[in-house]
This record gives structure tokens, C-alpha cells and sequence, in this order.
């Protein structure tokens, strides 16, 4: 199980202090949410956030990119050194020429899902794809409630991931934390993505990361037979 820490919640004034907090903390890898206005309503951090932050940290750049036409961005976020990119299935035209795009150029191609979307809109990118992004909120924003549908939609993203007999990351995004990581591990989430529970949880960034981490880790309670 790994944790991605999304920036989105990080003090933008103090970028480079929150990135070195959550490498203290044991974050596996910093999530960047890249919108564009248009894809979703807001506008945040481009290629040259990760340019700037790339000296500063020996994590990986997962790049959640939230754009229309992903494939007119996805060189300048290679370029600025983004291990990992995740495309939507909603916006992404040539879904399977863009991931095999990515993978040419040395990062993993990842697969991101709306809420709304089914998991058999990705069954036919599976071959191309190293990662699976569920978005557990509809994306735009942190600090949104966990929808717990995509419960359900990881145990099959699950199942179908298995089932290609290749190693696909399964991750889950929004409203992440000490409540909902457990039930989405226990779905097959294996990457956690996580933004308000990280930066802005009670005792700093690494205090909030141990306890996301150990709240993932908990193992579900046996259950109490009726007998
Ligand atoms: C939502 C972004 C998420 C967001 C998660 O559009 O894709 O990565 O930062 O925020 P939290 O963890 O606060 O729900
Ligand atoms: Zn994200």
C-alpha cells in the first residue's frame, strides 16, 4: 500500500517546506492535480510548479492531469519530470495512442475514471495502462465527502486488473482518510491519494501521514458470528 500526497491542499506559499514534510512523513509519491479550468472549473499548477519543486525532493511527480485535449500537455509535464501521468477516459481522444505515448517516453501511463464513468469504459486501455485512478469524489476540489459507490467500482477495476495478469497500480482519489482509506484498501485500492487529510490534518503533515498510513494498514475487524 503507498500514499500519494496531493498538493492541492499544501500551503502554496510554502510549497517546497510541505514537499519536504511529506517526504519526512514516508509519502511514497507527491500527486500533482493539474487543472485547467475546462476539464474542471479551477485553474491550478502547471509544468513549471513541478520544474521548481523537481531539486527539492526525491519522491516521483504522479500527475493527475485534469485538461481537455490531455494530449496537447502531456510533453510539457514530461519534460518537468513527471514519473506518472494520469489521463481521463472522458477527455482523452486516443486514449490508447496517448498511453503508449507516455510509456515511450519513460513515465507510467495511468487511466483516471469520474465517479459517473463505468469500469468497462478502461477494459480496452488495461494493456496499455500501468495504473488505474478512481476518482472517489467528482474531481475539481479537495475536501470533498468519499463517494461510496467507488467502493464498488474498485472491486471490479480490481477484478478486471487481475484478470490481464499484468501489474496495474489500482488508486483511489478524494476524501481519502483515517475513516475511508481501510474500506478502499479492503476494495483493492492499493495507492492512496490524499489532500486535506495530509496538509491540513490535526498535528502537521507527518503526524496526519503515520495516521493515514496506520488507519490503511488496520486490518477489518473479524466479524462476530450470530452463534
Ligand atoms: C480532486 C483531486 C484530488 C484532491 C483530493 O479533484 O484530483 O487529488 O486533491 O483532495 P482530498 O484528499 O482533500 O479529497
Ligand atoms: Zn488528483
Amino acid at each position: 500500500m503507498q500514499i500519494a500526497a496531493s498538493l492541492l491542499s499544501a500551503d502554496f506559499a510554502r510549497l517546497g517546506e510541505a514537499v519536504a514534510a511529506a517526504e519526512r512523513g514516508g509519502a511514497d509519491l507527491l500527486h500533482i492535480d493539474a487543472m485547467d479550468g475546462r476539464f474542471v472549473p479551477p485553474i491550478t499548477m502547471g509544468p513549471g510548479v513541478l520544474r521548481a519543486l523537481r531539486p527539492r525532493t526525491r519522491l516521483p511527480f504522479d500527475v493527475h492531469l485534469m485538461v481537455v485535449e490531455p494530449e496537447r500537455q502531456v510533453d510539457a509535464f514530461l519534460d518537468a519530470g513527471a514519473a506518472r501521468i494520469a489521463v481521463h477516459v472522458e477527455a482523452a481522444g486516443h486514449l490508447h495512442r496517448l498511453l503508449t505515448h507516455i510509456r515511450a517516453r519513460g513515465a507510467a501511463p495511468v487511466v483516471a475514471l469520474n465517479p459517473a464513468t463505468p469500469p468497462e469504459a478502461v477494459a480496452w486501455a488495461l494493456a496499455e495502462a500501468d495504473g488505474l485512478l478512481v476518482m472517489s469524489v467528482n474531481p475539481g476540489y479537495a475536501g470533498q465527502a468519499f463517494i461510496p459507490a467507488a467502493l464498488d467500482k474498485l472491486r471490479a477495476l480490481r477484478e478486471m486488473a487481475d484478470a490481464s495478469g499484468r501489474d496495474i497500480t489500482l488508486a483511489v482519489d478524494g476524501g481519502v482518510n483515517e475513516a475511508t482509506a481501510g474500506p478502499a484498501v479492503a476494495a483493492g485500492a492499493r495507492l492512496l491519494v490524499a489532500a486535506s487529510a495530509v496538509f491540513e490534518g490535526e498535528g502537521g503533515i507527518e503526524a496526519s501521514l503515520a495516521r493515514l498510513r496506520a488507519a490503511a494498514s488496520a486490518l477489518p475487524s473479524p466479524r462476530i458470528s450470530g452463534r
